[in-house]
Parts: C-alpha cells; structure tokens; sequence
C-alpha cells in the first residue's frame, strides 16, 4: 500500500488507476482507526476497484475547548490496518498541504439548516469545518464513490446535501454502525473512557433501542424522549439530547408521524462526549 503525504503524488496516482479503467472508492478519516473504519473499507471495496483512504485531524471541525490537541494519532498503526484491510492507498497529508492559506484563511463551505440543529449546535462551526475538509479531499481525490458511516448519521446528511448542491458527481454510500459486545458504537474517543466507564455507556444504545420499542407501543414522542433522559441520566451520563427526528432532514416529526424517523442521543461520560442513533423502522 502506498502512503502519499502531497496532492501532486496522490493525483499521479488516482490519474493512473484512472487511465486503467478502475472505479475509485474513498474513506476519510481522522485516523486511530478501528473496526468500524475498517468495515468502511470493506464496503468501498464492493463499490470500487481502488480504495484511497485519508488520515487527516482536522483543525478546522474542533471546537476551541474540544480535544484537537489530544486527538489519538496513531499513523503507523493506521497503516498497517488498512493495508491488512485491503486498501490500495493511504493519503496522509500535512496541515500546509489541506489549507494552504493558513486555517484562518480558508475557503470555507458552509451548508446552511441541516448543520443548525443536534450536534450543529452543540458544536458551532463543526459542520463547516467537516464541509470544508471533505470537499477539499473530494477534489484531491476525485473518487466516483465515498463511503461514511451511519454512526455519524448527521455528518452525512451534510455530506449528501453538499455533494448534490455542488453537483460534484460522487456517489455517497452509509455504512452500518459497528458496535462492541454491549452495544456501544465504536469510536475513537470510546478511548477517553475508563473500563467501567465503557461498560456503563451501554445505556446509550439500550435507550436508542427502547425508543423504538415505545414508538411501536404507540407512546408519543414527547413522553419517550423524556423517558431516555431519564435512564441516560441514571447510568450516571449527561445527555446533551435524546431526541426523536425525521430521518430525511432531522426536523422535529408532527407527533402523529410514526415512519421515516430516526432516534438520535448525545451524551457526556466521563471525559468523552458519545454520540449514537438508531433509524426507527415501524
Ligand atoms: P472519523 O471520526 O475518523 O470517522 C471516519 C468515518 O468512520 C466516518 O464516516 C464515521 O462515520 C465512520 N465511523 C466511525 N465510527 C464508526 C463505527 N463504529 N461504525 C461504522 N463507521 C464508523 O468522521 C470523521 O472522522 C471526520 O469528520 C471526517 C469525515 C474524516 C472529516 O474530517
């Protein structure tokens, strides 16, 4: 597998596989990668002939008091992982090489409405920073398909509605979340979680999954996203929110809509902040 740190190699080489006839599949990724990251690869592998895999910690998405500076970062692991995973191409690179202006100056890409609500704001700014940086990648890269993951569900409903509304003509594929044993999604902050911690967490995903148990027994959705406050809160987390959302643009449903919907939980445990969702399937 080859690892690329400059624009001019990476395009040499995607221009190459190109020329041969390949479909060019892509995972970005901010790295310390792990089974999830790695399913990614595996599902670009069915929807492409290459796959090219980023690792790049995006300044521009953190929040001033957010975990930039300590973001796990664990290149050479990362390397091999993906090769083991079959990936044809590691692009890697430096700060100057994604915003070469400075971060300060950058052109940036901003998706209005669906960044307002849930994690848009909790984090102001985040989804710019993702827009900014996964447009720059595309035009880097210029796959025909990127693979995100459903984990990060409202990331990408950001990515699909830039890609359409800047015609570029990439295909976005989701990927299933993947999970440990308890149910807790994997994630790289998973690791700011002490053991017990880890074990506690669990509470997210059984609160996702006994909302959509409420939602067939005919609860309306006020009286069920009160109650998944309620057991977050005494697993000892701190819910940022535990909502119910329509699927196709996270607004709040009228509460006679029982299809099309989504479960959506945002919580503080310990150090990390946890986010997970769950579509809701009546
Ligand atoms: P990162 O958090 O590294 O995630 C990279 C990709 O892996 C995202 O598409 C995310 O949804 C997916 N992913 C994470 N955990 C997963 C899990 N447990 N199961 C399946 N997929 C999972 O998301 C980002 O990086 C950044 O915002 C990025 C898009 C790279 C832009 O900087």
């Amino acid at each position: 597998m080859d690892t690329f740190h400059f624009a001019t190699d990476l395009r040499a080489c995607v221009s190459a596989w190109r020329c041969a006839g390949a479909r060019v599949g892509f995972v970005p990724t901010m790295g310390n990668l792990h089974a999830g990251h790695f399913s990614l690869i595996e599902l670009a592998r069915k929807h492409a002939d290459k796959i090219i895999a980023s690792v790049f910690v995006n300044p521009t998405q953190f929040g001033p008091s957010e975990d930039f500076a300590s973001y796990p970062r664990t290149l050479e692991a990362d390397r091999a992982g993906l090769a083991t995973h079959g990936c044809d191409a590691l692009f890697a690179p430096g700060i100057d090489e994604m915003y070469p202006f400075g971060v300060a100056e950058t052109v940036r890409v901003d998706v209005p409405k669906i960044t307002e609500v849930l994690e848009g704001e909790s984090r102001p700014g985040h989804f710019a920073g993702v827009a900014t940086v996964v447009t720059k990648l595309f035009n880097l890269v210029q796959p025909d398909v990127a693979v995100f993951g459903q984990k990060d569900y409202q990331q990408l409903l950001v990515i699909r509605r830039m890609t359409q509304d800047l015609r570029l003509p990439i295909e976005i594929v989701a990927a299933p979340t993947r999970r440990e044993a308890n149910g807790l999604a994997m994630s790289s902050r998973n690791q700011y979680l002490s053991r017990e911690e880890r074990d506690r967490a669990a509470v997210i995903y059984r609160t996702l999954c006994a909302m959509g148990e409420q939602l067939h027994a005919g609860r309306s959705h006020m009286a069920i996203e009160a109650d998944a406050r309620a057991a977050l809160e005494a697993a000892g987390s701190v819910p940022d929110y535990a909502v119910i959302r329509r699927a196709s643009d996270l607004c709040v449903p009228g509460p006679a809509e029982r299809s099309g919907l989504i479960a959506l939980i945002a919580a503080r445990l310990g150090r990390a902040r946890l986010i997970d969702n769950r579509l809701l399937v009546l």
